[in-house]
């Protein structure tokens, strides 16, 4: 039988990311640009050890019991601080512990998306956003970018021009740091620019910062958040990128009515994040883990970057072009109109043995097909440039 004749209305809008089905080749002979997945080395795997030991020795029966939705009180306090760290005044009620930054997404849409509600992006965005809104049916309008990040001066030709029709947008998602796909980070007065834009049209913003954490060029601007009066921004962060993303362990912080909605959302879709992986999060803040880890995956990210762009510089055709990002783990590129990179990623994997992110996927618009998403954070530097090698050949033969 055929179970999906049963499928509900808005299985329709789950489709399969490609980020996730390129993960498939990460370990055959193909070198991967595909997945924003961090260098298995920079795990603390010893620390962590010695942590989750300790946990269990220590406070065992807590940390394999249930927990509170919101997550363990001493977790969420010890987030409030180190946010706190970034400029974002919070207390633990203004924090809400999720499965991964992901899980905020899925829950944000839930709590804030009915069919129709105008949902501005960055274009590109992070696939894994357009996934979870989707579902909910917005319309979701994407606002071209340049190299300071979003266009606020076009988001502001579209809003009025949303306003003249007598619609209204409601959200707006950005990653103003490091940005996925692009790797553009937005300044400040971009992003006071983009507050003030907000207040004025009274848009509520959605921050995603999983990776500002590894800004290559001196001190990152502040997140929107910690430059937020009103608390008309959510801000999500993980620490997938700087710790393990198997933990599952991402984290919201906004108003306390919004994580105590999002926290019964929440019930019905994870019940809660995992509490093994809370206490050990906890622990690794406590003794300073967490910030040890910055400045070696700065260092890691940094080289790999720089190997990316060198390579790129040196193969890659005229009429190729890509970002130069201050940190993060991605380059974005952009070929010829003409090269369909969504078409020559077979030819990419089974013949060039590389793999990459069609940048098709990243847009909201159906545009983007002649780009792609490049990840410089797996693979090691000679396959970096081993890789870019043979992305250059693909590129200069489908170019002609
Ligand atoms: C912008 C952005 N948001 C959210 C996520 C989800 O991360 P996680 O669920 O591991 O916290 C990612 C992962 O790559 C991402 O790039």
């Amino acid at each position: 039988m055929d179970a999906s004749r049963f499928f509900a209305r808005r299985a329709a809008y789950l489709r399969a990311s490609q980020v996730r089905e390129l993960l498939k080749w990460i370990g055959r002979d193909v070198i991967s640009f595909g997945g924003g997945v961090p260098d298995p080395a920079s795990f603390p795997i010893d620390e962590l050890r010695r942590i989750i030991d300790e946990v269990l020795e220590a406070r065992g029966s807590a940390a394999l019991q249930y927990a509170p939705t919101e997550g363990i009180d001493e977790l969420r306090e010890e987030l409030a601080r180190f946010v706190g760290r970034r400029g974002i005044r919070a207390g633990p009620e203004n924090v809400l512990v999720t499965s991964g930054s992901q899980e905020a997404l899925e829950l944000l849409a839930r709590v804030f998306v009915d069919p129709g509600d105008v949902v501005v992006t960055e274009n590109p965005t992070y696939l894994g956003a357009i996934q979870a809104f989707s579902v909910y049916e917005p319309s979701l309008v994407g606002v071209p970018m340049d190299e300071g990040g979003v266009r606020v001066d076009l988001l502001e030709e579209r809003l009025r021009k949303l306003a003249s029709s007598g619609a209204r947008a409601k959200l707006c998602y950005v990653i103003p740091t490091c940005q996925n796909p692009t790797g553009r980070t937005a300044g400040l007065e971009r992003r006071k620019a983009l507050l003030e834009l907000a207040e004025e049209h009274d848009l509520l913003i959605i921050e995603d910062d999983p990776y500002s954490y590894f800004y290559f060029e001196g001190p990152e601007p502040p997140p929107l958040k910690a430059l937020d009066k009103e608390g008309r921004v959510i801000y999500v962060s993980t620490i997938s990128k700087v710790l393990a993303p198997g933990l599952r362990i991402g984290w919201v912080v906004a108003e306390e009515e919004v994580v105590e909605k999002l926290a019964i959302a929440k019930q019905g879709v994870t019940l809660q994040s995992p509490t093994l992986g809370m206490h050990v999060l906890l622990e690794a803040l406590r003794r300073g883990l967490v910030d040890r880890q910055l400045p070696r995956l700065r260092q890691i990210y940094r080289v790999r970057r720089d190997a990316m762009l060198s390579a790129l510089e040196e193969h890659m055709p005229s009429g190729v072009s890509w970002t130069r990002p201050c940190g993060g783990m991605f380059v974005w590129l952009e070929a010829p109109p003409r090269v369909d990179m969504d078409a020559l990623l077979p030819v990419a994997l089974s013949v060039h043995k590389v793999a990459y992110v069609p940048g098709s996927g990243f847009h909201v618009d159906g545009g983007g097909r002649n780009t792609a998403r490049l990840s410089f954070s797996y693979p090691p530097l000679e396959k970096i440039r081993e890789g870019v090698a043979r992305l250059a050949k693909l590129i200069a033969e489908a170019a002609g």
